[in-house]
Formats: C-alpha cells, sequence, structure tokens
C-alpha cells in the first residue's frame, strides 16, 4: 500500500477516536420492529428521511426500469436490512433486492453473507450484480480501502452507485482509530468535505486499485448532517 498519499497514511498515532457524537444507526435505532423500522417520523428520523429522499430522490431516476439490487456493506444487523427494504419497496415500482457483509452474522440472517468488505471472497460467489452499494460507517474502519474498492468492482453491475456515510471526524474526537492507516481527508472537517476532495480520494482509491476494466466516476450528490456528525455522499460509476 502506498502511504506516500494525503489519504492513505498514519496520521497522529496518539490519537483514539471515540466517534463521540456520532450516530450509527443500526442495533435499535431504527426501531424496533417493522412498523417503527417503517416510520420516518420516530427515533432518528431525521437521518432515515435523509436514506429515505436520497435513495427515492437522487439515485432512483437512474434505476427505475431496473431491478435494484443494494448491498449494504458493514450492516451489522437485521435492523439497517429492514429499514432499506422499506425504502426500495416504498420508492420502486420494479423488483428490489437488499443483502448485506458483514464479519458476523448473530441473529443467522439469511441476507446477510459473512464477509470482508476488504475481498468481498464469499459474496463474489453468489454472482450477483449490485447496482446500490449502501455503506453506512463503514469505509473507515478498513485497512485496506483501495482493495475495497478494488473487489467490489467484480460485484457491480457496468453502472451502478455507491452511497457512502462517513462520520465527520472533527466532531467525534478527530481522527481514525489507533494507528489506522485509512485516514479520509475529505471527511476530516465539514469544511474539507467537498465534491474536490471526495473526487480525489476517489481518485486516490480508484487509482492504486488498478482495475483491469475502465472506471468512471461522478459524485452527484453530498450531504452533510452536522447534528448526527455524519457526511454523505453518492457516486455515479460505469465499468467498462
Ligand atoms: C460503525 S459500525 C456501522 C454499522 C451500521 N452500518 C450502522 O451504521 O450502525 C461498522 C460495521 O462495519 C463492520 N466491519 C468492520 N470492518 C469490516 C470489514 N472488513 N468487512 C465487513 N464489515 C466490517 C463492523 O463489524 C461493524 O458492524
Amino acid at each position: 500500500m502506498n502511504n506516500k498519499t494525503f489519504t492513505i497514511g498514519y496520521s497522529s498515532i496518539e490519537h483514539q477516536s471515540t466517534h463521540s457524537n456520532n450516530v450509527h444507526r443500526s442495533a435499535n435505532k431504527y426501531g424496533q420492529n417493522k412498523e417503527e423500522i417503517a416510520s420516518l417520523e420516530s427515533g432518528y428520523s431525521e437521518f432515515k428521511t435523509e436514506v429515505f429522499d436520497v435513495i427515492n430522490t437522487v439515485i432512483k431516476p437512474f434505476l427505475e426500469s431496473k431491478t435494484v439490487n443494494l448491498l449494504a456493506i458493514g450492516c451489522r444487523s437485521f435492523h439497517e436490512l429492514d429499514f432499506l427494504e422499506y425504502v426500495l419497496e416504498k420508492s420502486f415500482q420494479n423488483n428490489t433486492s437488499v443483502e448485506g457483509v458483514e464479519l458476523f452474522n448473530v441473529f443467522n440472517d439469511e441476507r446477510i453473507t459473512i464477509d470482508n468488505a476488504e475481498n468481498f471472497k464469499n459474496i463474489k460467489n453468489k454472482n450477483k450484480n449490485f447496482n446500490i452499494v449502501y455503506s453506512d460507517n463503514n469505509l473507515e474502519h478498513l485497512i485496506d480501502p483501495v482493495n475495497h474498492f478494488k473487489n467490489l468492482i467484480d460485484i457491480v453491475d457496468d453502472e451502478f452507485y455507491l452511497f457512502y456515510v462517513l462520520p465527520c471526524w472533527n466532531d467525534t474526537n478527530a481522527e481514525p482509530t489507533l494507528g489506522h492507516p485509512n485516514l479520509i481527508h475529505c471527511t476530516k472537517t465539514y469544511e474539507d468535505f467537498t465534491i474536490n476532495n471526495i473526487n480525489e480520494y476517489l481518485n486516490e482509491m480508484f487509482s492504486l486499485a488498478k482495475i483491469d476494466k475502465k472506471v468512471e466516476f461522478k459524485v452527484i450528490h453530498t450531504f452533510s448532517n452536522m447534528l448526527l456528525s455524519n457526511c454523505s455522499f453518492v457516486v455515479k460509476v460505469n465499468k467498462q
């Protein structure tokens, strides 16, 4: 791994991140049952509404005539998947499916494949082409984000949409976990979260990944939620 670049490389090793204000939405924060999960009014409604709006208004117009297969990376448990199923069912008339990859599957949910998001070895065997990749507070945990993007290319459609949510480090006791190599410079502060910086980060990832296919991408949506201490972006990607 090239650690001379400014996005990958150790930052302040004395700093242990606490994610103190950052909201992770899984566990029971989506709601305890289907009705609560479905309600955009209860619980963490602001975030749920954001996810709903982004899928419904930003991504949907591109996929309206297609079968929509969503992969949630680092989904933790069924809560995130139930919520995403609800959002897709509400947004699309056509067929939709939701699956997840995680390091563990404590509830034995059949939609979750136990896998490492740096190699996708297990989900690759399922030969499914995902066209929405949802990643909520996962990317910053990966030690090898270059291989994450490289191997992702093998499990997606020719045209697909990345919807990534990341913590903003300036509200989270700053910077990744002790000794962690994946410092995402565009989320250091809210001011750093610009389209240029996101492009720079992704350019670096895709060029270091040395993907056989031609990959073109465009950032089509960004959002910062200071209350929840999150940044999110949507990227349209084409591979040939
Ligand atoms: C901060 S949690 C976010 C969980 C959930 N998406 C949410 O927003 O609440 C990060 C998740 O990523 C998973 N994770 C970390 N490294 C991973 C890897 N290499 N491959 C797959 N999942 C990983 C963790 O197990 C954890 O559930």
